[in-house]
């Protein structure tokens, strides 16, 4: 698939960015992180999450979740940043997104975890703001239009490049964090064996 996006000229951004950022990760994961689309680093490295917020992400993973990077997968909505990291518009994500699918379809994870309202979003369908959405489990099927292509649960929540901003609300994503690894039954970090 990868292979195939690229190069991609299917919206204008293919005329703007420096590096189409496709994802990167274990193509076997359980759990799928989606941002929103690549930032100015991003778009230089050709990687997903590679700046300030990716550094804040890498901490939710390894010391919040006791996984490594290279364990999961880590992808966008946008392949390709918009200018001034602008929020992509509904001709992007509609450009982009079978992309999207296809990876998700392709990994076949246990869980996604959604990063922020246009993953939010994009991925269940919704116009419901992340702050109504986060914290619960909604269920993603891999294909709307074949129910046998199977599912998997997508946990909803805030973006890292919002903690940032925000840093109080780190409470709430370690909440989110801490279901899905209690869903996957996974140990929790820093919580003592019973
Ligand atoms: N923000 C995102 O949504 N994705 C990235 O890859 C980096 C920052």
């Amino acid at each position: 698939l990868q292979a195939r996006t690229t190069p991609c000229d299917r919206c204008p951004l293919g005329k703007t960015r420096t590096n189409l950022v496709f994802g990167e990760g274990n193509p076997n994961a359980d759990i799928v992180f989606v941002g929103e689309a690549p930032g100015f680093e991003e778009d230089r490295q050709g990687r997903p999450f590679v700046g300030r917020a990716g550094q804040l992400l890498n901490d939710i993973i390894t010391k919040g979740m006791g996984l490594r990077r290279e364990e999961v997968y880590i992808c966008n909505v946008l392949k390709c940043r918009p200018p001034q990291n602008r929020t992509p518009n509904p001709q992007e994500i509609i450009a982009c997104s079978p992309y999207l699918l296809e990876q998700l379809r392709i990994i076949q994870p246990k869980v996604i975890i959604a990063l922020g309202s246009p993953a939010a979003k994009t991925l269940l369908n919704t116009n419901e703001s992340i702050t109504r959405i986060r914290g619960r489990f909604f269920p993603f099927p891999f294909d709307e239009r074949r129910p046998e292509a199977g599912s998997c649960q997508l946990m909803p929540t805030f973006h890292p490049a919002y903690l940032l901003r925000n840093p109080a609300e780190k409470s709430k994503v370690w909440e989110d964090i801490k279901t899905v690894l209690q869903y996957l039954g996974r140990p929790i970090p820093g919580r003592k064996k019973a």
